[in-house]
């Protein structure tokens, strides 16, 4: 081939890159109803309900700029999937009628996952603040209190105070931030209830504390304390993502209650905690626009899932905090994610197959991870989708990173984290929610897409991948 056509066809490459890439709102509402048949755990429901609502009703959501509380009185049709996961859970509580708010949570934990119960809240809050009991006589504020009271009085802590992700001893796993204090935030902000607002961040500010590992460039550990067989002290990078979420809804939740004014000074703390994870994980991004499953590590399959989820924190940390520093690599992830099979910005098909070795090789390996993540093998593996199912993707694959059905890939299991798997509801909500966000972003004039060439460590990470991706669009010729 001649220099002239080599020269032409990195251009090309080069400009497939510069080129924005969306998915259809076809190819999201599969990504949705995908999310909707698989999320069964308690997290996973909980994450969805928050997902749908920033998806399809952003006025009734934290990290929009609308008010919370939101508008007293009937809900809005779009929703209706949130209220139905919030009547499934509380139809299945026994609620007592002499104590009603004793302490209990919303779902078992089972396996004994404190935090996750907690994620569930926010859809149970939002049904009671709406009247739903009003027509199905379910006690949607009774139930949300048992589990304030629960999480607040049952659930053990640490000696300073930092409120265990599980129930048998004291453990502090990174997805509780995502969990728990999104859920203390939103009750307070529905009860004026400040001091519920500060416990949110102040629980942030404790798991900082223990998960902050400033020996690795601020990344977070995953699990620490308790159980010397679950302690990782990797730095998972969907830990890292549901930290990073975690604050995301708790900053939303302040701004926007009546509180923000006198809460100046948490605002910024939750403002530089984002943007803390976000510096520490960015200059780890491959050249794919991926995260491996460990930041760090090299060695570990990509992940798309957490990928997706920390690009929606950048762009809503663009909206709520004014840091537009991550917001072309969010962008360029975004767009990996959504590129097709044929045709991807860094010649995707060359590395699926890249990734497939890789997740051949580190799945039976690497790791010792348990193989329960937030709840016991025993309760998950029969429930979930997501696991080994066998469900084999349809011969009609388009994209890169979705599955003929449109299931995102590579996805970690998320019921066995250190090990790749097939489907993972929590990686289709991400997906969600990194749309949701860039729509907002897009609607608010996307502020900070120019930030590429910037000299700074985002557009050096840019320039670099430009670069990466114009060499392999030759090499591959
Ligand atoms: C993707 O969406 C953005 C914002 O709506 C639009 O400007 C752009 O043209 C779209 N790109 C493609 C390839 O559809
Ligand atoms: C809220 O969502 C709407 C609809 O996408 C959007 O127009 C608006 O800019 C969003 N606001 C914020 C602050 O995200
Ligand atoms: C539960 O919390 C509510 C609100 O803080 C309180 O009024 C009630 O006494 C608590 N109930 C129990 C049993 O802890
Ligand atoms: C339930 O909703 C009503 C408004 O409909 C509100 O006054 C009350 O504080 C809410 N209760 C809880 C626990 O959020
Ligand atoms: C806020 O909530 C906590 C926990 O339920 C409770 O102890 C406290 O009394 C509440 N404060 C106000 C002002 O309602
Ligand atoms: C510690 O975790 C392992 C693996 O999840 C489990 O088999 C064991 O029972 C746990 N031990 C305690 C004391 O909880
Ligand atoms: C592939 O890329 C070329 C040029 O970059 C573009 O014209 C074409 O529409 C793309 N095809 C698909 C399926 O996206
Ligand atoms: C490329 O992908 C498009 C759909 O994205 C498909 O219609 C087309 O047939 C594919 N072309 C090749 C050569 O695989």
């Amino acid at each position: 081939m001649s220099h002239i056509r080599r020269t032409l066809f990195a251009c090309a490459v080069v400009l497939a890159c510069a080129r924005a890439q969306n998915l259809t709102d076809d190819q999201l509402d599969a990504v949705k109803s995908n999310l909707m048949q698989g999320a069964k755990q308690s997290w996973e429901l909980g994450t969805e309900s928050e997902a749908l609502t920033e998806l399809d009703t952003p006025s009734y959501a934290v990290v929009n700029g609308s008010s919370v509380p939101p508008p007293l009185g009937s809900a809005p049709s779009s929703l209706g999937e949130v209220l139905t996961i919030a009547k499934n859970v509380v139809s299945s509580l026994s609620i007592s009628s002499n104590n009603p708010d004793a302490p209990q949570p919303l779902d078992l934990p089972s396996g004994g996952a404190a935090g996750d119960s907690a994620s569930l809240g926010f859809a149970v809050l939002l049904a009671n603040w709406t009247g739903q009991g009003a027509s199905d006589n379910l006690d949607y504020a009774a139930a949300a209190t048992a589990q304030l009271n629960w999480t607040l009085t049952a659930v053990p802590r640490t000696s300073d105070g930092a409120i265990s992700h599980r129930i048998e001893q004291v453990e502090l796993w990174s997805d509780s931030v995502y969990m728990v204090p999104p859920f203390l935030a939103y009750y307070g902000a529905l009860n004026n209830n400040q001091s519920l607002l500060q416990e949110a961040h102040d629980q942030i500010s404790l798991y900082r504390n223990y998960l902050r590992d400033t020996n690795a460039g601020g990344l977070w550990k995953h699990i620490v304390l308790g159980n010397q067989s679950q302690v990782d002290n990797g730095h998972w990078s969907t830990g890292n993502g549901w930290a990073a979420g975690g604050m995301i809804r708790v900053l939303g939740t302040i701004q926007h209650s009546e509180f923000s004014g006198k809460m100046k000074n948490q605002i910024k703390d939750l403002i530089s905690w984002t943007s803390e994870i976000h510096d520490a994980m960015y200059p780890h991004l491959t050249s794919d626009m991926l995260f491996t499953n460990y930041a760090d590590d090299s060695s570990t399959f990509q992940d798309a899932a957490s990928t997706a989820l920390l690009a929606s924190t950048v762009y809503r940390l663009a909206l709520l905090g004014g840091v537009h520093t991550h917001v072309p690599l969010a962008e360029r992830c975004r767009q990996a994610l959504s590129a097709p099979l044929n045709n991807s910005t860094s010649s995707a098909s060359s590395s699926q197959a890249a990734v497939q070795r890789r997740q051949a090789s580190t799945s039976s390996t690497d790791r010792p991870g348990p193989s329960a993540a937030h709840s016991p093998s025993s309760s998950s593996v029969s429930h979930s989708p997501s696991s080994s199912s066998s469900a084999a993707p349809s011969a009609t694959q388009s994209l890169a990173h979705f599955d003929g059905a449109m299931w995102l890939t590579p996805v970690p299991n998320p019921d066995a984290w250190s090990e790749a798997g097939q489907h993972s509801p929590e990686g289709q909500a991400f997906v969600l929610e990194m749309y949701a966000a860039w729509r907002d972003w897009v609607a608010a004039g996307a502020p900070g897409a120019n930030t590429a060439f910037a000299l700074r460590a985002g557009g050096v990470g840019v320039l670099i991948s430009l670069a990466t991706g114009a060499l392999l669009g030759v090499g591959w010729l």
